[in-house]
């Protein structure tokens, strides 16, 4: 498949409105607004386009499920918090291709009745906001947004407020206290966003990759779409890998793709580095399962992922090679969870301090073997145990290398050491406090 999101990002002026024109962009929009509403949300639920922000949930039954019946104003609220490890799709899409983004964004709101859409945007992504609100006031003056839109009596604006860098912000719930000037902190659901969202307004959460989707369906229509990619994961997807391959990068390609040609293709990553074999495979963002080489050669869609025992989740390929010690990695990933923790709800404060403390002794060569089981044991105390799907995430980690390396786990305690790494203690020590 040629790419369709990503066709024009290396062009210098890819990104400026007289470019987007020209390529035939803001034609989805044009052809939108001849059309009613609900068949829109027809339109993508017949795509089958599901969310690139983690869940992979199907977008025109989010869209459907706003609630239409209440007096209040409804909302979208784009999440650009694009904060899981391994994941760097969204700010490509706009900083190189911002006009796709806000037409999705003009085309979203005008589908569910909302009249004004919210881009939450990474705190750390200041250039990429300068671009995009240069972009947007460029859209105002084109009549592309604001009142009236192209002369179809719709009103629209979009706003991007930027975040101050926190991961659980992402999550949609927490992204909505924060638009609200709240603290990123995740609400108890059900009611759902879609029902009671933002200032207590239906609003529909969707990913940058997730909208960017939206003008193709329209202009090209829903078939089209879903003939891309395998049943019910059609359309172009962003892949990010990352990690010990040849060239880390964005690809985009058709979910009919494997994870083996992603990662070894010429045409993608290139394969493990000069003499080194792979060791795991951590598919969706650091939030879900390891896969290991011999599950290659699955498709790299939401569907074969998840029978293969992992998740596609933001598409965050993470590949690592038989020099990686997955007890590091683990501690690593920990490090990270237990500093972003928002702390609201207690299992996953508290136990993924005690995790990563666990870790980071096993790591050092200090651990016994009974820290194997309260590994376990802390972990399923997390799971589930949370008001969102930050607790799970943060365990999965923990029990995945627990699953596929305890050996290694065992070899450093019987050790007293790594294994793996000759100049182990020379590693950055992560964290140690
Ligand atoms: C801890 C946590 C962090 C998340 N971070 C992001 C994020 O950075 N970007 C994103 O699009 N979704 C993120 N999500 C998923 C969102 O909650 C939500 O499912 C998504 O924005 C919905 O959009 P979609 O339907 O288009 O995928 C996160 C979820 C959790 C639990």
């Amino acid at each position: 498949m040629e790419p369709l999101l990503t066709q024009d990002v290396r062009k210098p002026n890819g990104y400026t409105l007289d470019f987007y024109v020209e390529h035939d962009g803001y034609a989805g929009l044009r052809r939108a607004l001849g059309m009613a509403p609900d068949q829109i949300i027809e339109m993508v639920k017949a795509s089958g386009l599901r969310g690139r922000g983690g869940a992979g949930f199907p977008t025109g039954t989010k869209w459907q499920f706003v609630d239409k019946k209440s007096p209040n104003p409804r909302y979208i609220a784009c999440n650009a918090d694009e904060s899981e490890p391994g994941t760097f799709k969204d700010h490509v899409l706009m900083e190189r291709n911002p006009h796709l983004l806000i037409e999705g964004c003009a085309i979203a709101c005008y589908a569910i009745g909302a009249k004004v859409a919210y881009i939450y945007i990474r705190g750390e992504f200041l250039h990429v906001q300068q671009v995009l609100e240069a972009q947007i006031a460029e859209a105002y003056k084109a009549g592309y947004l604001g009142k009236n839109i192209l002369g179809s009596g719709f009103d629209c604006d979009v706003w991007i407020h930027r975040g101050a860098g926190a991961y659980e912000a992402g999550e949609e719930t927490a992204l909505l206290e924060s638009l609200e000037g709240k603290r990123a902190q995740p609400r108890n659901k059900p009611p759902f966003p879609a029902v009671v969202g933002l200032y207590n307004c239906p609003t529909a959460v969707n990913n940058v990759e997730t909208l960017c989707n939206v003008p193709l369906i329209v202009k090209n229509g829903a078939e089209w779409f879903a003939a891309l990619g395998p049943e019910k994961n059609g359309g172009p997807k962003l892949y990010c890998i990352s990690g010990q391959v040849k060239r880390p990068g964005v690809y985009e390609a058709s979910m009919h793709v494997t994870l083996r040609e992603l990662i070894e293709g010429e045409r993608y990553a290139g394969g493990a580095r000069e003499g080194r074999t792979l060791k795991a495979i951590i598919p969706g963002g650091s939030s879900v399962p390891v896969l290991l080489p011999e599950q290659l050669d699955v498709p790299a869609s939401f569907d074969a992922v998840q029978k293969a025992g992992s998740l596609l989740g933001s598409a965050g390929i993470i590949v690592c090679d038989d020099t990686t010690c997955m007890v590091w990695l683990a501690e690593n990933l920990l490090h990270f969870y237990r500093h972003e923790s928002c702390g609201k709800c207690t299992p996953c404060r508290e136990g993924t301090d005690w995790l990563h403390k666990i870790l980071h002794r096993i790591e050092r060569g200090e651990g016994q073997m009974r820290d194997l089981d309260l590994l376990a044991s802390i972990s399923a105390q997390i799971g589930g145990k949370t008001l969102c799907a930050f607790g799970d995430a943060a365990i999965t980690p923990v029990q995945t290398t627990l699953k596929h390396f305890r050996h290694e786990y065992e070899a450093h305690i019987r050790e007293g050491r790594c294994t793996l790494v000759a100049d182990w203690r020379a590693r950055q020590p992560i964290g140690a406090h």
